[in-house]
């Protein structure tokens, strides 16, 4: 039943978990509202709230006395029990009553509170009662302040969103290969020579000229962005960064540090070049894990960091470490002899040991990427699942805690929208339908206590400004945050849709960025119906390199082409060789008009159409004759994402289809979605 204005569901994000209206009147929370706040058993945390309703955007003043006040808070009685963050909320003649375990679940009383005032006219809250609890212990985002460097500030204003939506981890990533973004007293050296380059990190993905660090430059303000004469960076002070941890409390947020571990350490590499391995194939992104000093500097870098940082949880990494050169390294080889390690992983693992032991002697606990499972998971690690899920329910398996935050559907630095009319992004595409349609438990039989949450995660390579930031974060973050916290089953894409437009509208008007959900494409249309086609009786096989006994290729003659993602159950083909033929047996001869192949150009990711496809057709498998039909020319200048159609007319009598192409270098690979044939 609606009741003034407010929709029979409530209009807040993340939806609340029971909302019951009260006939039609209404309650009135303006600006400058009073409150009044009734606390059992202890206090501590009151001044810190009392200091944030003054100060948020309700401008709360304290009432003299409790039955003068438009909004009481009753916390640490005994009507609310249950999960820290829970509450109740009863608005009605008196008033309105928000009671709640803790300060928490009153900071969350508060947050929905305001997205009701601010959701309907003249603030406005309905009579009605509410009761709400997290879903998750854990609700998190992650920032990459690495690959593009941003502002103490812009943190701030992002964490008063993440409060808004009932988030309480900001993740920070604070190392990598493009830079070391914290100033730490045990070692200057890394943010006076490596937070700084000589431009912004997306021009050097796109071109064969690596980032070339700068020293730090004269006058540089911490905290701040720095772009001038050619200088392009910056670093949080160990100042700053107490700024931002102690903001996120009062917002009831914890901030999780990341030093990224072994690999991702270009920047320490070129600042401690001591650190290499030697070998034939020494990569530069990781550090020698057969050189203790490389231990002892580490040692004392998360010793500084777990003080600053309040956080139980240290994130020390453990992705994407290159390790080939390791078996070649006489210092690595000496360390897996001695300490008996049979392969790479387990020097890895090794390597992920020490520091948890490091961080369990300090009294607190590992997180690490799911690389860490490789060469056997360590004792008391958690494990951040992000190659999909399939690390994260292994680690369940095994016992241990696990944050899921799978690329499959949380990165948030993956185009939300056709890829062609949406700015460059590291990937496509993650719609918000699709970040919203994730299920963390779907595959998780039992054991499910061991999921402390989910987490959504911004990677900045190729977010320059702030406001791109935003743009990429709003409106999924929202759907993160009610996967996170709202109750399993009472998700209604439809319904969150128009909350979350009306979200956004109010981010707007906030001076935040969001994606314009009003000018969605969505899924690509050619990839929802079934093509015209004559090969529905079709028998595909494909062969690869020097592949002679081939595969079967059923999806490159099922009539549906492939959509914007790449990822997942889509319609393409990866492809990672130079040499690919595909054969086509249509099972009878046929009148053939048409034939043709769709492929993915994406620079970026070195994904490219090849230029050089040949058609040919045969009636009896034995004689083929070229189809002369046109090669794809492409430009240096086309759009950085496109899903380009090789093709033509063809006037021929033929059962059998062949394809070839070369993808131009072994290196790249080519998406192939379906064989046209007509
Ligand atoms: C990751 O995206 N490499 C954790
Ligand atoms: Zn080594």
């Amino acid at each position: 039943m609606a009741s003034a204005g407010v929709p029979d569901n409530c209009p807040v994000i993340p939806q609340v978990a029971s909302f019951s209206p009260k006939g039609d009147a209404t309650v009135c929370l303006s600006p400058g509202s009073n409150y009044y706040l009734e606390i059992s058993g202890s206090k501590e945390g009151a001044d810190v709230f009392r200091a944030y309703l003054a100060g948020c955007e309700l401008k709360l003043a304290p009432a003299a006395r409790k039955s003068s006040a438009k909004l009481r808070f009753q916390i640490g009685g005994k009507s609310i029990s249950g999960v820290s963050g829970a509450y109740r909320i009863e608005a009605g003649k008196k008033g309105i009553v928000a009671s709640a375990a803790d300060f928490t679940g009153a900071f969350y009383a508060l947050q929905t509170l305001i997205q009701l005032a601010a959701a309907n006219p003249e603030n406005a809250i309905p009579y009605c009662v509410i009761e709400d609890a997290p879903r998750y212990a854990y609700r998190g985002l992650l920032f990459d302040m690495v690959r593009h460097f941003h502002s103490k500030d812009f943190i701030l204003k992002q964490l008063d969103m993440m409060a808004l939506l009932k988030m309480n981890v900001l993740h920070l990533h604070l190392t990598d290969n493009e830079g070391w973004r914290i100033a730490l007293d045990c070692a200057p050296e890394m943010t006076k020579k490596a937070a700084f380059g000589d431009s912004l990190y997306f021009h050097t993905i796109l071109s064969p000229t690596p980032l070339k660090f700068q020293d730090e430059p004269r006058g540089y303000k911490s905290g701040t962005l720095y772009e001038e004469g050619g200088v392009y960076g910056g670093y949080y002070s160990k100042e700053d960064l107490k700024e931002i941890i102690s903001y996120a409390a009062a917002r009831h947020i914890e901030v999780i540090p990341e030093i990224e571990i072994p690999g991702h350490n270009k920047a320490l590499l070129y600042v401690h070049p001591e650190f290499f391995c030697d070998g034939a194939h020494r990569v530069d992104n990781v550090f020698c894990p057969g050189n203790e000093a490389a231990f002892d500097f580490f040692y004392k870098v998360l010793d500084e960091v777990m003080e600053l940082f309040p956080s139980k949880f240290m994130h020390i990494g453990g992705d994407e470490a290159a390790k080939y050169n390791w078996n070649l390294c006489s210092r690595c080889k000496e360390r897996m002899a001695a300490e008996g390690l049979k392969d790479v992983f387990e020097l890895q693992s090794y390597c992920i040991r020490r520091m948890d032991k490091f961080i369990v002697s300090r009294g607190k606990k590992l997180i690490g990427w799911d690389e860490i499972l490789e060469g056997g998971l360590s004792e008391n690690a958690t494990v951040m699942s992000w190659r999909g899920t399939q690390g994260g329910l292994k680690a369940i398996q095994m016992n241990h805690d696990v944050i899921m935050t799978p690329n499959t559907f949380h990165y948030l630095d993956y185009c939300q929208d056709a890829p062609w009319k949406e700015p460059v992004a590291f990937n496509s595409c993650l719609t918000l339908e699709r970040v919203y349609s994730y299920e963390p438990e779907a595959e998780i039989p039992d054991n499910r206590s061991r999921l402390l949450g989910v987490q959504g995660n911004l990677w900045s390579e190729c977010i320059m400004t702030d406001s791109h930031f935003e743009y990429m974060l709003y409106p999924r973050t929202f759907a993160i945050a009610e996967t996170a916290w709202s109750p399993r089953g009472s998700k209604d894409y439809p319904q969150f849709r128009s909350r979350a437009i009306a979200l956004c509208g109010q981010l707007g008007r906030k001076g935040y960025t969001c994606f314009d959900l009003s000018t969605e494409v969505g899924e690509r249309p050619q990839a929802k119906v079934e093509i015209p086609r004559i090969t529905q009786n079709a028998h595909a096989v494909i062969y690869i390199g020097n592949d002679v006994q081939g595969k079967e290729a059923p999806s490159l003659v099922d009539g549906y082409l492939g959509g914007w993602s790449l990822r997942g159950k889509t319609a393409w083909m990866d492809i990672r060789r130079y040499a690919v033929t595909v054969d086509i047996d249509l099972g009878e001869i046929k009148d053939v008009h048409y034939v043709g192949a769709e492929f993915v150009d994406y620079k970026l990711r070195r994904f490219f159409a090849p230029q050089d496809t040949e058609f040919y057709l045969s009636e009896d498998g034995v004689n083929y004759e070229l189809a002369d039909i046109p090669q794809l020319r492409l430009y240096p200048d086309r759009k950085y994402f496109a899903i380009l159609t090789v093709g033509g007319t063809v006037q021929a009598r033929a059962r059998y289809v062949r394809l070839r192409y070369n993808t131009g270098s072994p290196k790249y690979r080519t998406f192939i979605s379906e064989v046209i044939v007509n």
